[in-house]
């Protein structure tokens, strides 16, 4: 990495491909119609997309079941779509980040089918045992499947379709660093590497701790960030990435990782990462698991933020995100999305992009989507959420009422509705049936309606992603949180010498007076970007800010 590294001062945009645009009317979205809307990330001002999987795959997971690396599922289109995506995006000055997806295959790959015969060489690509150990599943249920093929078990993390690879054997590494040689031959700029800290299993696979009256432990702690992950990293950097890191981008989705671990995965000297998404901050509100769920606490989510910044702000680097296709819309959750959608939208959006990292925007995140309405399970299509009502419900007996409500606050399947392009049928989404319902909330949230309103959401995100292009304070400023104990305004500094951003916001439906310590050396600085349409143009001495209100101001010149 050097000082100008692209990705320093670009925002990621990310791309559901199923619930992105539909160019064929099959209610799924596809390649093509990633390509007629490509202006609408040239609009926003974005420097990179980063694509949610499009290879073939049952689609048990929605595509995070990969049966064939080396092509494009028909429901997505071709290898010439996709090579015209590359095209089209680069005319636009725009990357393209491939997902990447090794911790695991689909079950309905070569390499597994290969695998379920004991005497094969490709027996030890996966994870095979005579008795499985104690391991739970993270969609319920044990982590481990029996084949009756085999007579033995395999190992799977997520669903009974995705069993995990295992990377002790070498010959799956260089098949796995073959494959990622040849995508980025073909011209994609970087990966995004799913659950890229599993891939290095304790040894001996030892059982989890169980807690009272569970039946399977928990064992994230034993399969994130293993005894050889890094040495797995920096292979795949020696083997892949050598002599390319000026122009690609790899960002690892690493759950359950500390800062200190976050240093050594990003610390460019150790030749890994260059980003990791790590998961404190969007699991504070919740309890045991991601079911339970908590009030938002923003003093933890302040302090959590301030230890990610100071734990990289000498080595290593931050990725910034609210929203992914695996989390429930940022206005819903920690917003307000009734009465001051837009303001409570806008304001998220200014603090995330105001830290030190690269922010990634998930696709509709731009326009203020919500969660949608589900009604009964059958409204759910994503395999977690579904799994575990079954489990909750069906196994355990808890009442279904509660276990709904915690799905619609939290499944997968909010950030998954068709992406709200306008207000004709479908949103603009699908001349087809949508393969999962569009939130009726389209009428009056769509990106045609925001497009060319300078107060819109979409303006206020164009505006943090162009703030960040041309103030190296958003890049470089050293990052002091203020009023760290108070319990509805986020503040903080970045600086440099004499210059420096103030950013305030306030995280509540209440006005509220903003502390005159807070402000020292900063009334009369002129506003950057407020989400407000009358925000004032100067800070006043003794600043009230309004609901949700949130002001970016500046000191010093140059
Ligand atoms: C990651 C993906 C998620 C997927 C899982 C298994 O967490 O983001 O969507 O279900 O990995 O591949």
């Amino acid at each position: 990495m050097t000082a100008d590294t692209w990705w320093r001062t670009a925002t990621v945009y990310q791309i559901y491909p199923r619930s992105f645009a539909d160019s064929d009317g099959d209610g799924v979205g596809d390649l093509r119609g990633v390509i007629s809307r490509l202006d609408h990330l040239v609009a926003l001002g974005v420097g990179a997309l980063w694509l949610s999987p499009v290879y073939p795959s049952p689609q048990d997971d929605n595509g995070y079941d990969i049966s064939d690396y080396y092509d494009i599922d028909p429901m997505f289109g071709t290898l010439a779509d996709f090579d015209e995506l590359l095209r089209e995006a680069h005319a636009r000055g725009i990357r393209v980040v491939m997902d990447l997806v090794v911790n695991h295959t689909s079950d309905e790959h070569p390499w597994f089918v290969e695998s379920r015969d004991p005497g094969s060489p490709k027996r030890d690509w996966y994870w095979w045992r005579p008795l499985p150990n104690n391991w739970g599943s993270r969609f319920s249920g044990p982590a481990w499947e029996f084949d009756d093929r085999s007579g033995e078990y395999y190992l799977h993390i997520f669903s009974r379709k995705q069993p995990d690879l295992n990377w002790e054997n070498a010959d799956l590494r260089q098949e796995i660093h073959r494959m990622m040689r040849w995508w980025l031959d073909r011209g994609v700029d970087g990966f995004r590497m799913d659950v890229i800290n599993f891939i290095s299993k304790p040894v001996g696979l030892p059982d989890a701790h169980l807690t009272d009256g569970t039946r399977y432990g928990d064992a994230e702690a034993l399969y994130t960030n293993g005894p050889r992950l890094h040495d797995f990293l920096q292979e795949m950097h020696r083997e892949v990435f050598a002599g390319r890191e000026a122009v690609l981008l790899t960002v690892g989705e690493t759950p359950g990782t500390s800062v200190d671990q976050a240093r050594l995965l990003t610390d460019p000297s150790r030749r890994e990462l260059d980003m990791i998404f790590q998961f404190d901050h969007v699991e504070i509100d919740q309890g045991r698991d991601k079911w339970d769920i908590r009030p938002l606490d923003l003093v933890a989510l302040k302090r959590t933020f301030e230890r990610w910044q100071h734990g990289l702000s000498d080595a290593g680097w931050n990725s910034l995100y609210w929203n992914n296709h695996d989390q429930p819309r940022i206005v819903s959750r920690w917003g307000d999305d009734t009465t001051y959608r837009e303001e409570s939208a806008k304001l998220l959006a200014t603090v995330l992009h105001l830290h030190r990292g690269t922010p990634y925007v998930f696709q509709g995140e731009e326009i203020g989507m919500t969660n949608t309405r589900f009604r009964s399970i059958d409204d759910f299509a994503d395999i977690q959420s579904r799994n575990y009502y079954t489990d909750a419900v069906t196994r355990r007996g808890e009442p279904a009422d509660v276990v709904l409500d915690a799905l619609r606050a939290r499944s997968r399947d909010n950030g998954r509705t068709p992406m709200q392009w306008d207000d004709t049928e479908n949103a603009g989404f699908s001349t087809g049936t949508p393969w999962l319902a569009t939130n009726p909330n389209f009428v009056h949230i769509n990106a045609a309606a925001q497009l060319h309103d300078p107060a819109s959401v979409f303006a206020h995100y164009r505006a943090l992603i162009a703030l960040r292009r041309t103030e190296p304070l958003v890049t470089d400023g050293v990052f002091t949180l203020l009023l760290p104990d108070d319990p509805a305004i986020y503040a903080f500094t970045r600086t440099h010498a004499e210059r420096g951003l103030l950013v305030l916001a306030n995280f509540s439906s209440d006005a509220v007076a903003v502390p005159d310590g807070a402000m020292a050396g900063w009334p009369g600085s002129p506003l950057v970007i407020g989400n407000y349409p009358d925000s004032p143009p100067t800070l006043h001495r003794s600043v009230r800010l309004r609901p949700w209100e949130s002001v970016v101001v500046r000191r010093g010149t140059g």
